[in-house]
């Protein structure tokens, strides 16, 4: 087969970039030498593209400030790539978890990023990398940092109540690798695992795709039915369950239904991973102790994350398993995630943590939460105008706005969308059929309540209260 000159191939590959919107009006492009370089061509191939494309109006040469795309270029529409829409009006929100592709107010999860000391973060983060040396350069431990390890089981200690040692805590990129980890190292194909519903959609879905069988178990005001549980799947080799706030509903596992979830465990030998992924963020009282704590059988895995008590682009969370399953742990770690999480990242936690910011960032993001929380819902309540108010939960992220039963939270989520505010509806958090529908909205990064107030002004127009 005859290819194209190399200087037509690179010519055709710079055009489709361009018609594409890969490469935007205006981009800089790479000098001629560079790319020669980087493609391992000769300067002439380049400069015979840049001559043909410079011909036809794609690029400009600007001299001394490089070649750009031409910023007055008139793209045909149909050719330009066209931006990734919205979800079009009346779509069904997916059952993963949806989020928009840029930070929207109410999204629910997102920590007070606004206030996030990242001044600090870039100074350990530039004492870090001047500090390098080559063992650096190396790959990380596979199962994290050992001084990362140890911190947090020293965190966990005195935060969480639990008691471990730092070789039964693995590093992860976040939820989903901590879960995948469980799923490799404890389940077969087809085994069955209780999840909550409503609950954490990613849970059921990762759990789904993986070849297991979630059975969603219905939760009440006191948290997972539990006795449900055991009725529907006795047999089921997992429960994953967010006891100290639960997701979505915000309820804690009452003691209860925690003893009778860790007697399940023991009986049938199966295990309960507790996702405790904002249990740092109760505002009643001081924090629950982990339902870990409490575990005198080695049933549970407890699973933590810095997504919201750091920000989540971080990706580093966590995963303790009891002292018996350690070599287990260590062995699927090592074959299918070692080493996941860059050093760098780990050692910024670390120095985070190991200098005490970490401990004084949560307690002012504890007392920062209480306040927006009651500022978002006394706002909303002032927009919605009709007596009608969001509950805040004792503890958690987002405020649930119960709907009257015949609204369709989806749609409406769909239309606040639409105008620029982040909500989830409640309905897509359930497995089957919604036990009711609701608004679920983040107000940990919501730094001004007249947004608050605009989000209760369009419910009320959207649902003709
Ligand atoms: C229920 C639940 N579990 C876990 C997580 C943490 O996920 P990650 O560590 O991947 O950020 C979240 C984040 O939104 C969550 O809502």
């Amino acid at each position: 087969m005859n290819l194209p000159a190399l200087h037509h191939q690179l010519y055709q590959r710079i055009r489709t970039a361009i018609e594409t919107g890969t490469l935007e009006p205006g981009e800089r492009l790479p000098s001629v030498r560079a790319l020669a370089k980087e493609m391992g061509v000769a300067r002439g191939t380049v400069d015979q593209a840049w001559a043909l494309l410079t011909g036809e109006g794609y690029l400009l040469a600007r001299g001394a400030a490089g070649t750009v795309v031409n910023p007055n270029l008139q793209l045909h529409s149909t050719t330009r790539a066209a931006p990734t829409p919205l979800p079009a009006q009346g779509a069904q929100f997916p059952d993963t978890l949806w989020r928009p592709g840029t930070l929207m107010p109410f999204q629910m999860g997102v920590p007070a990023l606004d206030v996030f000391p990242r001044k600090l973060w870039a100074r350990l983060g530039a004492r870090y990398v001047r500090g390098m040396g080559i063992e650096a350069l190396d790959y990380p431990p596979p199962h994290g940092l050992p001084g990362l390890r140890a911190a947090i089981a020293a965190y966990l200690q005195v935060a969480r109540g639990l008691s471990c040692e730092a070789g039964q805590v693995f590093i992860t990129s976040g939820w989903r690798h901590s879960l995948a980890l469980v799923a490799h190292a404890l389940l077969q194909q087809g085994d069955a695992a209780w999840v909550e519903s409503p609950g954490y959609p990613p849970t059921r879905q990762l759990l789904r795709e993986a070849g297991f069988t979630p059975v969603p178990v219905a939760v009440d005001e006191h948290g997972l039915n539990v006795e449900q549980g055991v009725a529907q799947a006795a047999h089921a080799r997992l429960a994953v369950v967010t006891p100290a706030n639960q997701s979505p509903l915000s309820v804690s596992l009452a003691l209860p239904r925690r003893q009778a979830l860790l007697a399940w465990a023991s009986q049938a030998g199966s295990w309960v991973l507790e996702d405790d992924y904002d249990g740092e963020f109760r505002y009643c009282s001081r924090p629950l102790p982990a339902l870990a704590s409490l575990d005198t059988q080695g049933r549970v895995l407890y699973s933590g994350t810095f997504s919201k008590v750091l920000f989540p682009g971080l990706r580093v969370a966590y995963l303790m398993v009891p002292a018996s399953e350690v070599e287990r742990f260590e062995r699927v770690s090592r074959c299918f995630f070692a080493g996941a999480v860059p050093a760098m990242v780990q050692a910024q936690v670390q120095t985070f943590m190991a200098e005490g910011h970490f401990a004084r960032h949560i307690a002012r993001m504890r007392k920062l939460y209480a306040q927006r929380r009651t500022a978002t819902a006394e706002a909303l309540a002032q927009g919605l105008g009709t007596g009608q108010r969001a509950a805040p939960a004792p503890g958690g992220m987002h405020l649930l706005l119960e709907l009257a039963p015949h609204l369709d939270d989806r749609r409406i989520a769909q239309q606040l969308l639409e105008q620029g505010m982040a909500v989830q509806p409640l309905s897509a958090w359930y497995a089957g059929v919604p036990a009711a529908p609701g608004l679920l909205i983040g107000f940990t990064h919501c730094s001004d309540p007249a947004d608050a107030v605009r989000l209760g002004q369009a419910i009320r127009r959207l649902t003709g209260y």
